[in-house]
């Protein structure tokens, strides 16, 4: 891998949010997932400083401050709880040798659970170095982002390198691997947020970092081996074991994470054949085990979800970690403009995307 740890002249990193059609809080678990990459990007443009300084600033200085590190001090400096965190989680990986402005600017809406964070972290990385392997690189961005402190599982980071235009991507943990699947024609994903903020270093980092937890404890329940995950479970019957397990909390996160990775097998077929209304019900169940098992939804987006619902949706469901945060819905073309007229309210369609890119300026 070649990598240009000191510009000199200017370069852009450019990486998209994600929408995930199905397969939430499975990826952790050592389970496959269902995302696109979509028509929104956080972009980082890397120019030379005299100064032996990273500066990091934001076009929008007014939320995100700007900071300046001296070099010496990046691989010290303590995560502090802002959005300079995610840039400087990559930059600790590939620390640059002189001094270099990083300015951010993203179209990708903030703490909506649409990935703007790894779109940040994955920007950062090739704003300060080439892409090199993309499924050791996305693997290094999901080790990286641990510097935030959250204990995710690996989606976000891989989908904003892996995107595919006109494609959702099946992948695969352990080791990663991705494969396109296309969209069908007829499919319009649509965005609609809630107006519940879910910063994934706020009060939600708390609850998505327990729900790890609970589920390596019921690995360890149901007879993972030592250190294992939902998915090393042995046996055919680990859904009815897990639908049976003494501690309740438990019993209800297992029982969610292996219906939701069977979920992701149907959806795919589903894709394969072009049946959306198969696709749409399993979208509808993924949200009900998202909201009563695994406790991640919130009233406004179950209002929204049901409102989506209620104007026409094939499906819809609370996209990303929840705890507030947007919700997906899934129309057709068809249907669409009468769709959005009966939802009225702000709503985003979105087309599956390309991923990560890196451009001289
Ligand atoms: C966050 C994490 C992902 C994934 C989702 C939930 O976006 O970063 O790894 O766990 O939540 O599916």
């Amino acid at each position: 891998m070649v990598l240009n740890p000191h510009p000199l002249r200017a370069v852009i990193g450019r990486a998209p949010g994600r929408v995930n059609l199905i397969g939430e809080h499975v990826d952790y678990n050592g389970f496959a997932v269902l995302p696109m990459a979509i028509d929104r990007r956080t972009e980082v443009r890397a120019t030379p400083l005299a100064a032996p300084v990273l500066r990091v600033c934001n076009a929008d200085p007014g939320r995100f401050p700007a900071e300046e590190i001296p070099l010496a001090a990046l691989a010290t400096r303590p995560p502090r709880r802002t959005w300079v965190d995610y840039v400087v989680a990559a930059a600790r990986c590939r620390p640059p040798v002189r001094g270099v402005e990083l300015l951010v600017s993203s179209t990708v809406p903030v703490a909506a659970g649409l990935s703007s964070s790894s779109a940040l972290v994955v920007a950062t990385f090739l704003a300060l170095g080439e892409a090199g392997d993309r499924l050791a690189l996305a693997e290094e961005a999901r080790l990286a982002e641990r510097y935030v402190g959250t204990l995710s599982g690996g989606m976000d980071q891989a989908i904003a390198l892996l995107g595919r235009p006109g494609h959702c991507v099946r992948i695969e943990f352990r080791p990663l691997r991705a494969r396109p699947i296309a969209m069908p024609e007829e499919l319009v994903v649509v965005v609609l947020d809630s107006g519940v903020p879910a910063p994934k270093g706020g009060a939600a980092q708390d609850g998505y970092n327990a729900r790890v937890r609970e589920c390596l404890a019921a690995a360890q329940a149901l007879g993972a081996p030592a250190g294992g995950l939902l998915a090393d479970v042995p046996g055919a019957d680990r859904r009815a074991r897990a639908g049976v397990l003494a501690d309740p909390l438990l019993r209800r996160r297992a029982s969610f994470v292996f219906d939701e990775a069977a979920r992701v097998d149907e959806a795919e077929a589903a894709l394969r054949r072009g049946d959306l209304a198969a696709l749409g019900a399993l979208l509808d169940r993924s949200h009900a085990g998202l909201r009563d098992l695994y406790d991640v939804s919130c009233p406004e987006l179950d209002a929204l979800v049901a409102r989506a619902k209620a104007a026409g949706a094939l499906g819809a469901r609370l996209v990303g970690a929840g705890f507030g945060g947007c919700a997906i819905a899934l129309t057709t073309r068809q249907a669409a403009d009468g769709f959005l007229a009966r939802l009225g309210g702000p709503a985003l369609v979105c087309v599956a995307a390309g991923g990560a890119e890196r451009v001289p300026v």
